[in-house]
């Protein structure tokens, strides 16, 4: 009886650690907490987890508790009273239970039991698996996912767009991606839409997924591919479908300023950026420059983090990341441009306008 006691203590311990641990994890909504999905792709999968964690909690328990059980119950009683060692011996004899081998019934419940765990795990693993390498239902929208050490090219192929480390999706569309990459393995991962999915160099991988909620995203490249691994990060912009439109029709439509006097500026910049040497790596539409070393920076003025998410998008930062990228992202390959202050000024001013 107080064995039993001591196993039910046991069990009600763990189980208690174990929900208090998931609930504050789920409640800690952190921007790249998997465990609270943002999507269908990543509920699913949050699902398949959770059958498998708790169908291992229950055999963890029944496992730790037997083993608890049995040293509480066969321990060597008073063994550092007695005498000897060769009257501790016979004592220990003595006290022996029953000794026996191979039981059938037994082995036939310890193979049958975790066989019908397997199969439980097995089934759903199996169909998830097959579920989500089919297209998605609805109207999908396409990207092709590039990796480059380190930034990610998002291009939409259906709309023309192409544009780097911000992907922007309307909500409650599946979004196919189909990801590639330009140099070394990377992966493609944003823990609150969907698991992990790699950039091979040589194949193209595909995968979906899908936002419920208008939000930001966040993604991480999970796959070490060099000195700023950590800093290949991503942000999946979802929104309202009408938002979403907008941001495609307005997708090249050049500066987007208030006064005559930006406008002119914008223009001084736009100048810059096509003579002064930015034109030999990007892309921005609608100008002669079309290189594509470098994020196409078309839209650049609606992204929220410069250089791969690693600082917000203002003035401040983008003529920093300018005038000193090597400072910023030591080995990235982006080059310092011999520009003059005033110089630098119009191009941030043509740069941030482009929205
Ligand atoms: Cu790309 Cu790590």
């Amino acid at each position: 009886m107080k064995h039993l006691r001591i196993l039910l203590a046991f069990g009600l311990v763990v189980t208690g650690a174990l929900l208090a641990a998931a609930s504050g994890v789920a409640q800690a909504a952190g921007p790249q907490n998997w465990l609270y999905p943002g999507g269908p792709v990543a509920e699913m999968q949050l699902g398949l987890f959770m059958l498998t964690t708790w169908i291992m909690v229950f055999v963890f328990v029944v496992v730790s508790g037997l083993l608890i059980y049995a040293i509480v119950k066969f321990r060597a009683k008073g063994a550092e009273e007695a005498g000897t060692a060769a009257a501790e011996a016979a004592a220990a004899k003595e006290d022996l239970p029953p000794q026996f081998e191979g039981d059938p019934r037994l082995e036939i419940v310890l193979t049958i039991v975790p066989f019908i765990l397997l199969v439980i795990m097995a089934i759903p693993t199996v169909n998830l698996n097959f579920a989500l390498a089919a297209d998605p239902e609805g109207d999908p929208l396409h990207v092709r996912v590039v990796g480059h050490q380190w930034w990610w090219e998002f291009e939409y192929v259906d709309l023309g767009i192409i544009t780097g480390n911000e992907l922007r999706i309307p909500t409650g569309r599946p979004v196919v991606l189909h990801i590639e990459t330009a140099d070394v393995i990377h992966k493609f991962w944003v823990p609150r839409l969907a698991g992990k999915i790699d950039a091979i160099p040589g194949r193209v991988n595909t995968a979906w997924i899908q936002a419920d909620e208008p939000g930001v995203y966040w993604g991480q490249c999970a796959e070490m591919c060099g000195t700023h691994h950590a800093n290949m990060r991503t942000r999946v912009v979802a929104l309202p479908p009408d938002e979403f439109e907008q941001w495609v029709a307005n997708y090249g439509r050049g500066p987007v300023v208030e006064t005559a006097e930006e406008l002119a500026a914008a223009e001084r910049g736009k100048l810059v950026f096509e003579t002064r040497g930015c034109q030999a790596c990007h892309t921005i539409e609608g100008t002669s420059a079309v290189a594509k070393v470098g994020p196409n920076l078309t839209d650049i003025g609606t992204r929220l983090t410069l250089a791969a998410g690693m600082m917000d998008n203002n003035r401040e930062n983008l003529k920093r990341w300018i005038s000193d990228p090597q400072g910023v992202k030591p080995g990235n390959r982006m080059t310092r441009l011999p520009l003059s202050e005033d110089e630098l000024d119009d191009l941030v001013t043509y740069l941030l306008s482009l929205k």
